[in-house]
């Protein structure tokens, strides 16, 4: 399970180093010599187990090649850069050899006694040698009475006809002859292999049988009395003639699996010329015990009636990637051992009640990957140990033909809802589709054997109050990643749709816009154990938010400003990689927590980032020093302050008395003229601006330049005493040393008006985003429109409707565009203020006015 948990919140441990050794040298056991420019065999010790000597110059090996290496198991010696001859006895001198590798040499010459003498040999690699039927025609295998395997693969053998010692090879049980050019093959040339057991015999790629009239009657049966465990005949270009052909001839040999990949049987689409295999072309395997047909990477078209008549102990049927559109009636007619089926990668396009007819024994289907949109209600119903049953990557709008399964694959269909679940599963896959409202997942919890449920890559986002908790006592993984919870749970509802998930294990909500955690979210998740927030928009964790269990936390890619070390206690492992650290004296508990924790951290220390203040940007949190903010340092600072504020004060209270009775009256006629001078600068019925700033500019700081002197010069008191304006923006009125985010509510709540400027900058930049968003926020609680949008160059509308936030309001409000011709600025100028100074009730009135920059997105 832990293994489990790792593997699916990408924990990737890595494990040590795999070889330790270092090329051309000689550790006692092994030797690894690969590329070292020899011409000769080292001179190891006669210790050695293991001799890699691929890839050098050596040309010859001969009797004295080798010293006597009594304990040497393993030599590979191929793919020598130059050719190589190969004398009598060459390997007398390694008796206990188990593996000889000479695999991709050009072997010149080979000696007919070169493997004499090994008699412990089980494996022989002489693959891409060279080679031609003399090899096999020749004896220069015989008494290699342990060999197993031997793979002569990519050589020029044209003929299998066997030297008679092959009889006495009593081990042998695994014969490749892929990829040589084989066009025949008949009775005589294996008899050799009468009698015997072979796993595997490979004769893939060799063009057997293709281009060539066969006379059946006089070849006869090439595997006459042999049993095969796997025969592999793929890549052949075996029409259904050919196969037919030749399961007639083998008729009566066993031969458990049976390898036809890459046929070219079956019509394809659109073509009809070419025939679908039919109840002829398997016949011939009725008496072969054929456990495993492979019939994948064809051409079939249609699977026509009664094809697999005869193979009543077929348990795998594979026909994926072939061009099946059409299932015939009885198709699959006498399969009634079967217990997997694989059409997947097909072109199935609807399934109807009798196509799976006959199938009384199938346990899992796969049909994956065709168009299939449709399907009969009663197709799966009769199939009464199906347990599997694989739909994903479909075109199913619906889901009531789903009988009761204990695993269902529905993933990247075109599902909406699920209106009437009622599944009895343990492990539903539902990812990719478009289930839009939390009623579904709150009905999917209700299931109540489901152990596993996933559900990313939808469009969870609407949630309508009223659901019953689910209280599933047997799920453990839930992923819900790749959805919009966040619109969901900022109405204030859905929050307990975890509640009573008390097993619950992994849980994975990453990428889903989240910009705070419900409170008690996760309160009854009291086994979690993984839990993803990847890719979200959270700024805090607070302390309690995280379930006690947990041990596997990924907040990578989030808005994390300045975390607290406490909420990670219980943690193994933690990726806090990609978020937004403000690098100032309240992040050194994190940093110093950082430095000495025992929590596994993942991803790189390189992406554990100061975001903030610019001139950290970037730097790596590991190489931040912290010593100024040492608390005694702080506490040093308080005390000399505290005691210069003392004196001050102390000071001027003295000043106070001193002038207050020495120009007592002279202080009170002062007194007076300010009273009236003050009361007709503000005369009465003026209601108190309960807000700091008229307006708050939210812009990109690569824009201050030009903000500076388009705007501000002509708005801000502080620019010019012409100007009317107390405006708020970052480079001046953010408090240094104060959070950003604290920074950026403050601006946000003090100001009467909030002016996005919105340029190509201010999309990039995420602080004005985030900014956008809480403005946003704001004009929701107060029901007003104090944002005023202005945008800044020639963005499209596209650009503009790509960022979420802006979408929103674009949608719903009008917003204002920076004129293009300088003649317009002063008017412009002019009409912004005047936005400014709108009050809130007149709001009705504002939207009617039509300004000729204004454009309206409809
Ligand atoms: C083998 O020879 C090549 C070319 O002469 C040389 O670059 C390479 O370093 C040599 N390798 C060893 C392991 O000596
Ligand atoms: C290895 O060689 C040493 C002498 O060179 C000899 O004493 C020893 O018996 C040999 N060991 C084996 C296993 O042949
Ligand atoms: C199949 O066998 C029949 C009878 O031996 C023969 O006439 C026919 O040509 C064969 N077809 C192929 C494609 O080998
Ligand atoms: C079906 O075949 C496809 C393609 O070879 C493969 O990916 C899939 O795992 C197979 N399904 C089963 C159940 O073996
Ligand atoms: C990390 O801890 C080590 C001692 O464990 C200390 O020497 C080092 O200065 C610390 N680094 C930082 C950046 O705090
Ligand atoms: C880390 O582990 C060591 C030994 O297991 C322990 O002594 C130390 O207190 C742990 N440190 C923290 C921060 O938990």
């Amino acid at each position: 399970m832990a293994d489990r948990l790792d593997l699916l919140l990408g924990v990737v441990l890595m494990a040590g180093p795999v070889f330790g050794i270092s090329s051309c040298s000689f550790d006692g056991h092994m030797g690894f010599f690969h590329f070292c420019n020899l011409t000769k065999i080292p001179q190891v010790l006669n210790t050695t187990e293991k001799l890699l000597l691929s890839f050098n110059y050596i040309r010859a090996i001969t009797t004295t090649s080798f010293p006597r290496l009594e304990q040497l198991q393993l030599l590979e010696i191929g793919g020598q850069f130059t050719p190589l001859t190969v004398d009598k006895e060459a390997f007398r001198n390694l008796p206990n050899l188990r593996i000889l590798d000479l695999g991709k040499n050009q072997i010149d010459f080979l000696h007919p006694d070169a493997f004499q003498g090994l008699f412990h040999l089980l494996e022989l690699r002489l693959f891409a040698c060279g080679l031609s039927d003399a090899v096999l025609r020749d004896g220069y295998f015989r008494n290699l009475i342990s060999l197993i395997h031997l793979d002569l693969s990519y050589n020029q053998i044209g003929s299998l006809y066997l030297h008679s010692s092959f009889q006495e090879l009593n081990s042998l049980k695994s014969l490749d002859f892929s990829f040589n050019q084989i066009s025949i093959l008949c009775e005589g040339e294996l008899k050799p292999l009468q009698g015997k057991m072979l796993s595997l015999f490979r004769l893939k790629a060799t063009n057997l049988y293709k281009g060539v009239s066969v006379d059946w009657e006089k070849c006869m049966n090439p595997f006459r009395n042999m049993w095969l465990e796997t025969l592999d005949v793929s890549e052949n270009g075996w029409t259904v003639a050919i196969t037919g052909n030749f399961s007639n001839a083998i008729r009566g040999s066993q031969t458990s699996s049976l390898i036809l990949t890459y046929h070219i049987m079956g019509s394809g689409f659109g073509f009809q010329n070419i025939k679908d295999p039919d109840e002829n072309t398997f016949s011939g395997l009725d008496r072969s015990s054929v456990v495993r047909l492979d019939l994948s990477h064809g051409y079939i078209f249609s699977l026509n009636p009664r094809l697999f008549k005869t193979l009543k102990e077929l348990k795998l049927l594979n026909l994926a990637y072939n061009k099946i559109n059409r299932i015939a009636d009885k198709a699959f007619y006498g399969l009634e051992s079967l217990q997997i089926l694989n059409i997947s990668c097909n072109l199935l396009g609807e399934l109807y009640n009798s196509n799976f007819d006959g199938l009384r024994s199938v346990a899992y289907i796969d049909l994956q990957k065709n168009h299939i949109g449709i399907i009969q209600d009663q197709t799966f119903r009769f199939l009464k140990e199906l347990h599997t049953l694989d739909l994903r990557d479909n075109a199913l709008k619906t889901i009531s033909f789903i009988p009761n399964l204990l695993t269902i694959f529905l993933g990247g269909n075109k599902l909406v809802t699920l209106p009437n679940v009622n599944f009895k599963a343990n492990y539903i896959h539902l990812s990719e589709n478009r289930l839009e409202n939390l009623a579904d997942l709150y009905r999917l919890l209700q299931v109540s054997q489901l152990q596993t449920l996933i559900l990313n890559q939808n469009r969870l986002s609407s949630c309508n109050p009223n659901h019953t908790p689910p209280g599933n006592h047997n799920l453990k993984h839930l992923l819900l990643g790749e959805n919009m919870l966040q619109l969901a749970w900022e109405t204030g509802f859905c929050w307990d749709v975890f509640k009573g998930l008390s097993h619950l294990q992994v849980l994975y909500l990453n990428n889903n816009y989240l910009n705070f955690l419900p409170p008690g979210l996760f309160s009854d998740l009291t086994a979690l154990r993984g839990l993803s927030l990847n890719s979200n928009r959270l700024t805090v964790l607070s302390p309690g938010s995280l379930p006690a269990s947990l041990e596997v936390l990924d907040i990578s890619r989030n808005h994390l400003l300045s975390p607290d070390p406490g909420v990670f206690a219980s943690l193994n492992f933690l990726d806090i990689t990609h978020n937004e650290f403000i690098c100032e004296c309240e992040l050194s508990t994190f940093i110093r927590w950082l430095n000495q924790t025992n929590v596994t951290l993942l991803g790189s220390p390189a992406d554990i980032n100061c975001m903030y203040p610019n001139s950290l940007l970037g730097v790596s949190l590991y190489s931040i020093s912290m010593e100024d903010c040492d608390e005694e340092e702080v506490l040093k600072s308080l005390k000399f302050s505290l005691f210069i504020l003392f004196t001050v004060t102390l000071t001027m209270f003295l000043m106070t008395i001193l002038i207050v009775t020495k120009f007592r009256g002279f202080c009170f006629i002062c007194y007076k003229a300010a009273q009236r001078l003050l009361c007709n600068d503000h005369p009465q019925g003026i209601e108190p601006d309960r807000y700091r700033y008229d307006a708050y500019f939210c812009f990109s700081s690569k824009d201050f330049e030009w903000v500076q002197n388009a705007l501000l010069k002509h708005l801000d008191t502080q620019y010019s005493d012409q100007n009317r304006f107390h405006l708020c923006f970052e480079e001046r009125d953010f408090l240094p040393g104060e959070n950003h985010i604290t920074n950026i509510q403050a601006a946000i709540w003090n100001s009467r008006k909030i002016i996005c400027l919105v340029s190509r900058h201010f999309l990039r930049d995420g602080w004005c985003l985030e900014a956008f968003s809480y403005a946003q926020s704001r004009c929701l609680s107060d029901l007003s429109s104090v944002l005023i949008m202005v945008v800044i160059g020639s963005l499209s509308q596209y650009q503009l409707m790509k960022h979420q936030s802006i979408r929103g309001f674009v949608q719903k409000q009008q917003y204002l565009r920076w004129p293009e011709d300088v003649q317009d600025v002063g008017w412009f100028l002019k009409k912004l203020s005047q936005h400014i100074l709108k009050k809130e009730k007149e709001k009705k009135e504002n939207n009617r006015i039509q300004l000729q920059t204004i454009a309206t997105i409809t």
